[in-house]
């Protein structure tokens, strides 16, 4: 076995591990400030220690561990710890646990880096819980919107009560942003989420650039009634205006050239089987490359959803959870990952990010460069995700020589 083979081995293995750190039985859910993601912290928290790292938790409950002196200029390598509900494993694990079998290489080389490395392992990247993404990254980033605070998640609690639960402080999430100045920038390794580099037959591929992403959360209003009196055509029916609003985002979606438009949460209040729905709460998410497509699209679905609830008499309520511009990854940084992926012997092709990344809100402070890993059919967001050791090994011998080049 080669010598990257077995700090993938270890990867993997931990992959599992932290997998079993659960808010569900048998299956894998980690949404922010639960148990569940505070003992996943703690578990990376101790192989951060182990290979020499010192760690703290931030304001929101980002763990970060530290090589290196207060005062160097300071290279971020990191991803989140959240996932989604019934997740894959690797969905921001694998970028953690690669960074930390770097340390861990570097050490065991007897290597030293002439700059301070962090490994940062976010809590919210997600945005399961509150709706809206990223936003332990935007802690660091100093763009935490202190408005967020008010949000509610699905029990009622507020973000300012989840983040004090998970030992945080949430006065102190808007100022607890990092100095630009002491940063280097910050690299991310990533499961590439899409077939593009299973369908070329390639393990790695060099982000160049993250789509941007518009989130609202829509309700329909319209009259709960009795399902066997109330006659058709005096319904006023808010599953029946969601339904059509929904065969809307598809047709929208599908006539801009790779957009991409998904309602993943619909929830009718109050539901049975007789009776008419009378208010349904549903999520949109909009991603395209290019900001004004996106916004189009988006804009274009509003317009669609004000129709439908005219013509239904049903209300319209139309919350915009989160609105992020696409980014470019840095020059500089990332022709150093592409460098270093040719140094390994392997080819290199580059790739736009369908998904979000916490790169996106590291962007604003710091150069971002990311590697994206080949996964099994391009599933994720699906505990049936999955990768393989020596795409991993290829991740690692990659991520090492990267590290020595930012050297
Ligand atoms: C994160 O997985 C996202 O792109 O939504
Ligand atoms: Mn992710
Ligand atoms: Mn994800």
């Amino acid at each position: 076995m080669t010598d990257s083979m077995t700090y993938a081995a270890a990867v993997l293995a931990r992959c599992d591990e932290l997998a079993t750190f659960s808010e569900e039985p048998r299956r894998l859910t980690r949404r922010f400030a639960t148990t569940a993601l505070w003992q996943a912290g703690e578990r990376v928290r101790g192989w951060m220690e182990a290979a020499g790292m010192v760690t703290r938790r931030d304001a929101i409950g980002n763990l970060i561990g530290r090589l290196g002196d207060g005062d160097r200029r300071t290279l971020l390598l990191g991803s989140h710890l959240d996932t989604v509900r019934d997740a894959g494993r690797y969905d921001g694990m694998l970028g953690v646990l690669v960074a930390i079998a770097c340390v861990e290489r570097l050490r065991d080389r007897g290597r030293s880096l002439p700059y301070a490395l962090e490994v940062l392992a976010f809590a919210d990247e997600e945005g399961v819980r509150f709706g809206t993404g990223y936003l332990g990254s935007s802690v660091v980033a100093g763009r935490f919107d202190g408005a967020d605070l008010r949000r509610r998640d699905s029990a009622g609690v507020t973000l300012a009560d989840a983040v004090r639960a998970f030992g945080g402080d949430p006065d102190g999430l808007t100022s607890a942003g990092r100095d630009p100045a002491d940063l280097i920038g910050y690299y991310e390794v990533h499961i590439e989420q899409g077939p593009a580099l299973e369908a070329a037959g390639v393990p790695l591929g060099v982000v160049g650039a993250i789509a941007g992403q518009s989130r609202a959360r829509i309700a329909f209003t319209g009259e709960a009634g009795h399902a066997g009196t109330v006659p058709m055509a005096l319904r006023r029916d808010a599953l029946s205006a969601a339904a059509e609003f929904v065969s809307a985002v598809e047709a929208v979606a599908r006539a801009h050239d790779d957009a991409v438009a998904t309602v993943g949460e619909l929830e009718v209040q109050d539901g049975a089987s007789n009776v008419v729905p009378g208010r349904v709460v549903l999520s949109l998410d909009v991603r395209h490359a290019a900001d004004a497509v996106r916004e189009s699209v988006a804009a274009e679905l509003f317009d669609r959803a004000d129709a439908i609830a005219n013509a239904r008499s049903v209300v319209l309520e139309w919350d915009v959870v989160q609105e992020t511009c696409a980014v470019d990854c840095s020059t500089g940084l990332t022709e150093l990952v592409a460098e270093a992926v040719a140094a390994c012997g392997q080819p290199v092709v580059r790739l736009t990010s369908g998904a979000g990344h916490d790169a996106v809100m590291l962007s604003t402070i710091a150069p971002i460069a990311m590697l994206f890993v080949r996964c099994a059919g391009g599933v994720s967001h699906n505990p049936a995700e999955s990768v393989t050791a020596e795409d991993v090994a290829a991740a690692i011998d990659v991520s090492t020589k990267f590290l020595e080049l930012v050297g």
